[in-house]
């Protein structure tokens, strides 16, 4: 295996790794004490800036510059929501870092919340993770009675109390604004931005939301520093204006045909073809790669020529993806169709869409609607190019909704008709030979009634 050594995981596997004990014995909790001895929260701030780090959760924003939105000297309360709700599918590496190393992500939480001056946060943790739950509310019990939650934390003034919440069970929950909404106790739906929640968020208050993994990487950085969080990764593109660069260590979740799946722990750039060949063991059987979803299942996918695309912010993007996503590695081997694939894709983000925006719900289900009416064998042709109408013109991406769920959606459609479509246009030939080529309309019932 690569030199590389885990960091992130590396606590993962050991007796008790969940325990404070085992923690604090692999040196844990010392980061924290750095920060609160030697740092004000401004310099906190400035060093997690000059990381380089970019939030894990799917969108690659850089977390020291979302900090900075803030309001300056706000009289408070400010808060901090937790992103645990990894709604993406084919993402694990929160929930192994929640059930594994829950005080690895505490830590980080803590000084986050010391840097942005929050006085409380929320761990918004996903309904169906009951061993994360335990674990995490035992860490936090556990925090509490050693003084590194509480009032005037090991004795620096600081004071943070921690909340965890149970999330509500639909993908839109992982959505910052989504997520807010729930945690007040509303449905999750997504807000009209801005303002964003650096300035209106929880209680419309000024709100940090980061990722689970986000957190574990800001342990790291107070605990290493910043040389060695960007020892590794991929500096900025100088052809892409304002790039923060790649740095930093990144825990990729492999599943689908490959021997060996699981999440594993690499430097920003590793490339699919290591990932899936050198970690995972290759696809089984000797069988080839025929797509891969790059980043969860709303990056879209990459073709087995694209294997060579480098898995850091970038590199997805530049083979037609939506972007890195959550890094989380779908492989599809050659038995797989591209039908059923797209089918299972649409019929996804049609059951999640929240239905505020009209082209994200009618959208989402008009898709789902023409895929099954393929799958029915009474495709047309023209029905591809109904899908990639559908997939080109819904999202934020060409500005008609509020979230990115319908970006999510779109680019599983855009990527497998545009890099498959002989494949679609074979299956809706042999499955529709009296009808493939029919242009004229199909009465909208017919669509619902497949749906
Ligand atoms: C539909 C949708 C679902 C999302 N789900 C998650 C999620 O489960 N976990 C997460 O951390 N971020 C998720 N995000 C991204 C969050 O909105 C937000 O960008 C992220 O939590 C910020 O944390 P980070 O900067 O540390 O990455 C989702 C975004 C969208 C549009
Ligand atoms: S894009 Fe879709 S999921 Fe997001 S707010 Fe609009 S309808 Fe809801």
């Amino acid at each position: 295996m690569a030199a590389f050594e885990p960091v992130l995981l590396a606590n993962v596997g050991k007796p008790d790794s969940y325990t404070l004990s085992a923690y604090e014995a692999s040196g844990g909790y010392q980061g924290l004490r750095k920060v609160l001895q030697t740092m004000s929260p401004d310099q906190v701030k400035d060093l997690v800036k000059s990381s380089g780090l970019r939030g894990r959760g799917g969108a690659g924003f850089p977390t020291g510059l979302k900090w900075t939105f803030l309001p300056a000297n706000h009289p408070g309360p400010i808060y901090f929501c937790l992103n645990a709700d990894e709604s993406e599918p084919g993402t694990f590496n929160n929930r192994i870092l929640m059930e594994s190393d829950p005080h690895q992500v505490l830590e980080g939480l803590i000084i986050s919340c010391f840097a942005t001056k929050a006085s409380t946060a929320y761990f918004y943790m996903r309904y169906e993770f009951p061993t994360a739950w335990d674990r995490v509310n035992a860490a936090i019990a556990d925090c509490y009675r050693a003084g590194y939650l509480g009032s005037n934390i090991l004795g620096s003034g600081f004071s943070l109390n921690v909340y965890t919440h149970r999330g509500a069970a639909a993908y839109i929950c992982g959505e910052e604004t989504g997520l807010i909404e729930s945690l007040e106790g509303k449905r999750a739906w997504p807000r009209i931005k801005p303002p964003f929640p650096a300035v209106e968020g929880v209680f419309r208050k000024p709100t940090v939301v980061n990722n689970v993994e986000t957190a574990a990487c800001v342990t790291q950085i107070a605990t290493r520093g910043v040389e060695w969080f960007k020892s590794m990764g991929v500096p900025p593109d100088p052809k892409i204006p304002r790039d923060a660069g790649s740095y930093g260590p990144k825990l990729y979740c492999l599943s689908g045909h490959v021997n060996r799946p699981g999440c594993y722990e690499a430097p920003l750039g590793l490339t699919v073809r290591e990932l899936i060949d050198t970690y995972g063991g290759g696809v089984p059987q000797g069988r080839k790669v025929k797509a891969v979803i790059p980043g969860g299942i709303s990056m879209g996918l990459l073709t087995a020529e694209e294997l060579d695309c480098p898995l850091d912010f970038n590199g997805p993007g530049r083979y037609g993806c939506l972007g890195l996503g959550t890094a989380a590695v779908v492989v599809m081997d050659e038995t797989v169709s591209m039908v059923d694939f797209l089918h299972n894709s649409c019929q996804f983000f049609a059951h999640e869409s929240c239905g505020q925006c009209t082209p994200c719900r009618e959208g989402t289900s008009w898709s789902l609607g023409l895929m099954k009416r393929i799958m029915a064998g009474q495709g047309r042709l023209k029905d591809l190019d109904l899908l990639l109408e559908i997939g080109d013109t819904i999202g934020i991406i060409p500005g008609t909704t509020i979230c990115g769920l319908a970006d999510g959606a779109a680019w599983p459609i855009k990527n497998a008709i545009r890099k498959f479509r002989g494949e679609f246009e074979e299956y809706i030939r042999r499955t529709n030979p009296a009808g493939w080529m029919k242009t004229d309309p199909v009465p909208a019932m017919k669509l619902v009634e497949l749906h």
